[in-house]
């Protein structure tokens, strides 16, 4: 449920005194409430017939108002086979957006376990499946990763890449996060894992193929810049 002030000022901004609001998916009928008290008409659609009374009660629907309101409630059912019907449509809508989610969010900590529960098998896996850049990944639920510390260089790249690419490439990877989540284009900034938990920043830094990001503070920080003060010496 959502406060009447939410549809109050959608409808105050979209709609006309008269005009009539339609809300597909009703609930308890927050959004007919709102047109009711500001002198629109409604429509309102609900898939789970439960919420019939409870909208009766909240749009106070047995009782006659002075702007002498009609409410009717109509409860329909679905005869036949929903997919005949989908057949007979003059067309149907697909969304191209895979609402999938793509990482659990509770699982964006570093180290500190948030849920109990899970503690024993924290690590959630991912498959990797493009290296795009020596600092880039894209995973192959098509999440773009940055690897947090890694600084390209231009004449190192192929290397980068191709180190990265025998590394990860198709394997199964875990992620663990720092407090800053994403960088600027919404790539998700992570330390990243092979499942038998070589930490894949490091080893590339190792390699020598790729310098730090000394940009902004992170937890290896230190740690990176003397792994690479060790190939240097
Ligand atoms: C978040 S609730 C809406 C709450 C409402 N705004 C209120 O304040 O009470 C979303 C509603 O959509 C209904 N719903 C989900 N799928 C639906 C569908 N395909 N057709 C109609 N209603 C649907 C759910 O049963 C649920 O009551």
């Amino acid at each position: 449920m959502f406060p009447e002030e939410l549809p109050s000022r959608l409808i105050k901004m979209f709609a006309f005194s008269g005009d009539t609001v339609l809300d597909p998916f009703m609930g308890s009928g927050t959004t007919s409430l709102a047109a009711k008290n500001l002198g629109r008409n409604s429509v309102g659609y609900e898939i789970n017939a439960k919420f019939i009374d409870i909208a009766r009660v909240k749009l106070n629907a047995q009782q006659q108002d002075l702007a002498g309101t009609e409410f009717h409630f109509r409860e329909d059912h679905l005869q036949g086979n929903i997919a005949d019907m989908l057949d007979t449509l003059p067309y149907l809508y697909e969304d191209p957006h895979k609402l999938d989610k793509k990482v659990d969010p509770r699982k964006l900590t570093f180290g500190s376990r948030i849920d109990h529960r899970n503690g024993a098998q924290r690590e959630e896996f991912f498959t990797v499946s493009d290296i795009l850049t020596p600092e880039r990944i894209r995973l192959s639920n098509g999440l773009l990763v940055r690897l947090i510390g890694i600084r390209a260089e231009s004449e190192k790249k192929e290397m980068a890449m191709r180190f990265l690419a025998e590394k990860v490439r198709g394997k199964k990877v875990f992620m663990k996060y720092e407090t800053i989540k994403h960088d600027e284009q919404r790539n998700l900034l992570c330390y990243l894992y092979l499942e038998n938990r070589t930490f894949v920043n490091a080893h590339l830094i190792k390699s020598g193929f790729v310098g730090i990001d000394e940009s902004y503070e992170y937890k290896y920080r230190e740690k990176f810049l003397t792994l690479t003060a060790q190939i240097d010496s």
